[in-house]
């Protein structure tokens, strides 16, 4: 059985965080791994508390998962906290982790800022380089680059900019596009369109981090980078068409649709 690990936080209603990439991987038919990095206390209305864990303590957890029973993939969720960030990093050297995918979670679909500034600089100058693939949404990915993006040649253009600041690829979701749900994949200097049908469904809580563990587990399944983000576009589609409809307001996925 391929092993998957989740470096994320908790959402206590069970649609993103670290319960969305555990759903993920096990529909995956993977053994899932978790460290911990915050509780939060939100449901489909929205975030009304955080406890984070100590950088100590997140560097403990990764202690006993590495020493232990090794990952083939990793996936990162949002932290935002440097110290937390910069433990993340060293114990990702430490033991060499392989096939790592950052989210690189800083800005809500509103607009808001979700990090401070010392926080979004950890991310960029040392979390992001360690990835082997990385997927911002539109707004964090105009954040990273300085670019305005509106239309996909946009993409295009910011896709190539972020690539300069990474050695691994770059995935920018569309899931913020108007008409279409079109993720671009730029890798080696390749750009490829992962064209996605645009469901029409409002229920969208935890789709960037079931896409990020569906690559995290797809790559551990021995797929090449393009296949795997093609399959994860695949199963997030699935998910949403589904149409589950939980909660008072953006709702979560269904994990399991084909189970
Ligand atoms: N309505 C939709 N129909 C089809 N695919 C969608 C839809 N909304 C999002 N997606 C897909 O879901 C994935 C996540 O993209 P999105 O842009 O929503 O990420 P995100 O903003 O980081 O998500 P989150 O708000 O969970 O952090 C992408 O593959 C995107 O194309
Ligand atoms: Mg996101």
């Amino acid at each position: 059985m391929k092993k998957v690990l989740t470096i994320a936080g908790s959402d206590c209603s069970g649609g993103a965080g670290i319960q969305a990439d555990i759903k993920t991987m096990t529909a995956h038919k993977m053994y899932a791994m978790s460290a911990i990095i915050a509780l939060t206390a939100q449901n489909t209305t929205g975030v009304y508390g955080v406890m984070e864990a100590t950088p100590e303590f997140v560097g403990q957890q990764l202690d006993c998962i590495f020493t232990d029973i090794f990952p083939d993939a990793v996936k990162i969720g949002m932290v935002s906290n440097s110290r937390i960030i910069d433990v993340i990093v060293e114990k990702l050297k430490q033991y060499q982790a392989r096939k790592i995918v950052v989210d690189p979670v800083m800005i809500a679909t509103s607009g808001s800022r979700l990090l401070n500034a010392e926080a979004m600089d950890a991310v960029i100058t040392r979390l992001i380089p360690v990835a082997d693939i990385i997927t911002p949404n539109i707004p964090e990915a105009e954040a990273l680059c300085n670019l305005q993006i509106a239309t996909p040649a946009e993409m295009l253009e910011a896709a190539e900019k972020i690539s300069g600041m990474l050695s691994g690829a770059v995935l920018i979701k569309g899931g913020h596009l108007a008409d279409v749900a079109d993720d671009l994949l730029y890798a080696n200097g390749e750009a490829t369109w992962i064209r996605g049908e645009r469901i029409n469904n409002p229920n969208t809580h935890g789709t960037g981090c079931t896409l990020s563990s569906a690559i995290a587990c797809n790559l551990a399944a021995g797929h090449s980078l393009k296949q795997s983000v093609m399959n994860a576009k695949a199963y997030v589609t699935g998910t949403l068409r589904a149409g589950l409809d939980l909660g008072k307001g953006s709702g979560p996925l269904n994990h399991c649709y084909y189970l």
